[in-house]
């Protein structure tokens, strides 16, 4: 799914790139011309390599063991980031480490593992627009693929805007699931809450309301 928001991908940068199988799909689909796939962690990054290895396409991939994209020398030629499969939190603190994603406007693909609310919210008020969602499931878990670049307009996200987005104006099975998934979350958040504070909150009620719309 990541690999579908990336188009005409000059260099891509692939964050915590595992086994460096969506690096060598953006490269044999023509996706990226060149691929900097990056790990904090050896063994991932050695799985990675030769992979690269055993297709002979590793003059197409820099492979670089680092936490997100530090260490980086030639970050002007990158034309998208694609996280996937890290949390909300992680991808937060990779994209602020790499100033230069506002700079260049580069293209954001984000995929996060868990907790999508956070990341919205972090886009939304660091100037960053998302300008579609893809929602999409594997082995039963439901996700949103998320694309975004900077604009430097800053807004404070509502608690829909944070936990569905642009994901809302998905549809079909994968989107159902989604939303039924945001759902449960919110209404056991909104139950913790009337428990702890002994009254309803608005705002939780609002986002719960909008989410069973989409559901109709
Ligand atoms: C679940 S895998 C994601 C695999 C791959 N991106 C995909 O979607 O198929 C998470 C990978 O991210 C790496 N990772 C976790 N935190 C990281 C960070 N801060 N910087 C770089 N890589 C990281 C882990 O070592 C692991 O290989």
């Amino acid at each position: 799914m990541a690999a579908s928001f990336v188009d005409n991908g000059g260099t891509v940068c692939d964050v915590g790139c595992d086994h460096g199988k969506l690096s060598l799909y953006l490269i044999q689909r023509g996706k990226a011309k060149h691929v900097i796939a990056t790990d904090i962690n050896r063994q991932p990054l050695q799985k990675a390599i030769d992979l690269f290895a055993s297709y002979n396409l590793s003059h197409t991939a820099d492979f670089l063991l680092t936490d997100g994209m530090q260490g980086i020398e030639n970050t002007a030629d990158i034309t998208h980031v694609v996280i996937a499969g890290l949390g909300g939190h992680t991808m937060e603190q990779v994209i602020e480490s790499a100033p230069f994603v506002k700079v260049q406007k580069t293209r954001l693909v984000l995929l996060p593992a868990q907790s999508g609310y956070q990341i919205r919210k972090y886009l939304y008020t660091n100037g960053f627009e998302i300008e579609k969602e893809q929602t999409v499931s594997e082995k039963g878990k439901y996700y949103s693929c998320i694309s975004a670049v900077y604009t430097g307009i800053c807004h404070t996200p509502d608690i829909y805007d944070m936990y569905i987005g642009k994901s809302g104006e998905c549809t079909g099975a994968d989107a159902t699931g989604y939303f039924e998934m945001i759902l449960s979350q919110l209404e056991k958040k909104r139950k913790g809450f009337e428990i702890d504070n002994g009254t309803q909150n608005t705002e939780y009620t609002a986002a719960i309301e909008k989410i069973k719309q989409l559901l109709k």
